[in-house]
């Protein structure tokens, strides 16, 4: 699927976020290595720590599935701005990624969008050997 399309995708997703407590709404869509898509959104909570960003409600949809090879993750949010996924959702996609494969897009629109390989947002991140 193309960049666009998956763009398309994501700020449908972010359509479903539940963000009350922030009212920051992100969508993201996540293309795993059989090329199927997951989308997720944020899902906020009462007790704010259980909040889940979302590209990790993409991940672990796709986990809870069986599916654990990724290619790329787009992620939307807030209002025509640029999202970068948060710390932990970046060592959640360390957990099941090649660091140098695998691609994060962050995008405003359709049009305008940045790409970075893992391994350059996350550096050295946590690795239990
Ligand atoms: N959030 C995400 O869903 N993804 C990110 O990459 C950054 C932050 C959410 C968490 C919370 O619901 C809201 O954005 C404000 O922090």
């Amino acid at each position: 699927m193309s960049v666009r399309d998956l763009i398309k995708l994501a700020f449908n997703a972010k359509e479903y976020a539940y963000s009350p407590y922030s009212n920051f709404k992100v969508g993201a869509a996540l293309v795993a290595g059989n090329d199927v898509v997951y989308t997720g959104c944020n899902i906020e909570n009462a007790a704010y720590t259980p909040t889940n960003c979302a590209e990790r409600t993409a991940f672990f949809k796709a986990v809870s599935e069986g599916v654990y090879d990724f290619k790329r993750i787009v992620v939307v949010g807030g209002n025509n701005e640029l999202c970068y996924p948060c710390g932990v959702c970046r060592q959640v996609m360390q957990e099941f990624c090649d660091e140098n494969e695998f691609e994060i897009i962050v995008a405003k629109d359709e049009e305008n969008y940045e790409v970075y390989k893992l391994k350059d947002l996350l550096p050295k991140g946590f690795k239990l050997e």
